[in-house]
């Protein structure tokens, strides 16, 4: 166990940060989706031991995050993928490509690809410039956890694990990046995420689906269970359901759709809007699981495709 240091982010402490991780240690920071643990992803000891903290399995590859030019680390790059880079970086937008041999084998599971991404917040941003080489960065969680979305979310997860966090403030997305496979043509969406599937569609035509079907192991972190809270997680479409429970005795925290009921502590009127309800979706599981609740209902929400990254997040929950 080590002391981790929790750092507002600022020129100094990004600064300190790339020292931290061109010694090899790990470092949370944050990016418009989730924080992410980041390490050298040229280091192969140093990405190791981001599979040490998590305690990730070594069969789920991590993202590799870029600056802009990944031209060294993919052995091809398609031209629908400078078309998506073109209208879609810095985003929230991963690209899984052919991988170079510079790419070191923990990062891609062994695999024969790379996932890619270049980051939109600017302190992830200035933290890859001011190290020189891309950064391997999965969530900041313990695997199987809710992924998080403030500096104090990791440091409940990874406090003492990991060597420094840079406090950015809340993450404005909420959700993690939208992954899409470039190498098969139509190009695949491994998962859906804060980039919105029909604006991506739009600039490239309908994408393979396998995404958002449960059991389905195409991209391997996938898995079925997944950003879960630790309190069990109930879902409903039915009000009358949710007060069955409560006059049970149970104390049930409800993220609700519409105003089902007067909104509490425990008692979330979720937002009707998809970019809205992932902002905060991650931050009211981190809130009630820290309440010591018997049981968490959610009210689910519509089923098209403008909510497809919220339903594949929930249906991994438990
Ligand atoms: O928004 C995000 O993507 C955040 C931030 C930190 O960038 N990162 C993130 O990483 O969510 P992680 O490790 O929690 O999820 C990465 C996903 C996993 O589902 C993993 O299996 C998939 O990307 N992935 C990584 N490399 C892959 C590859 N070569 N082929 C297919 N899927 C891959
Ligand atoms: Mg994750």
């Amino acid at each position: 166990m080590r002391t981790t240091a929790l750092w507002p982010a600022n020129e100094n402490t990004i600064g300190d940060a790339a020292e931290f991780l061109k010694a090899g240690c790990l470092v949370a920071f944050p990016t418009e989706t989730v924080y992410g643990l980041g390490a050298n992803a040229l280091d192969s000891k140093a990405v190791s031991r981001i599979f040490a903290a998590k305690g990730r399995p070594a069969t789920n590859p991590v993202i590799v995050h870029v600056d802009r030019d990944y031209s060294d680390l993919v052995s091809e790059t398609p031209p629908i993928a400078r078309t998506l880079t073109d209208c879609f970086w810095p985003g929230p937008l991963t690209l899984v490509m052919k991988r170079s041999e510079k790419v070191p084998d923990v990062v891609t599971a062994g695999g024969p690809t790379v996932a890619i991404r270049s980051p939109a917040h600017p302190v992830a941003r200035q933290l890859i410039q001011a190290c020189g080489f891309p950064l391997a960065a999965p969530s900041a969680n313990r695997s199987t956890c809710l992924s998080p979305t403030r500096a104090e979310h990791v440091l409940r997860s990874l406090g003492g694990r990991i060597h420094a966090i840079l406090d950015g403030g809340p993450c404005v997305a909420g959700i993690e990046s939208t992954v899409v496979d470039v190498t098969t043509d139509p190009p695949t969406l491994l998962r859906p995420g804060a980039a919105s599937i029909a604006e991506l569609e739009a600039v490239i035509g309908p994408m393979a689906r396998i995404a958002g079907e449960k059991g389905v192991a195409r991209s391997p972190g996938q898995l079925a269970k997944h950003y879960s809270p630790r309190t069990p997680v109930g879902f409903s479409r039915d009000a009358e359901e949710v007060r069955r429970l409560l006059t049970n005795g149970d104390r049930v925290g409800w993220l609700m759709f519409g105003a089902e009921e007067t909104p509490s502590e425990i008692f979330v009127e979720m937002p009707a809007n998809p970019q809205a309800y992932a902002a905060c979706l991650y931050d009211v599981l981190h809130k009630l699981d820290a309440a010591g609740l018997d049981r968490i209902v959610v009210s689910l929400p519509p089923e098209d495709d403008d909510w497809l990254a919220i339903h594949d997040r929930l249906s991994r929950m438990n």
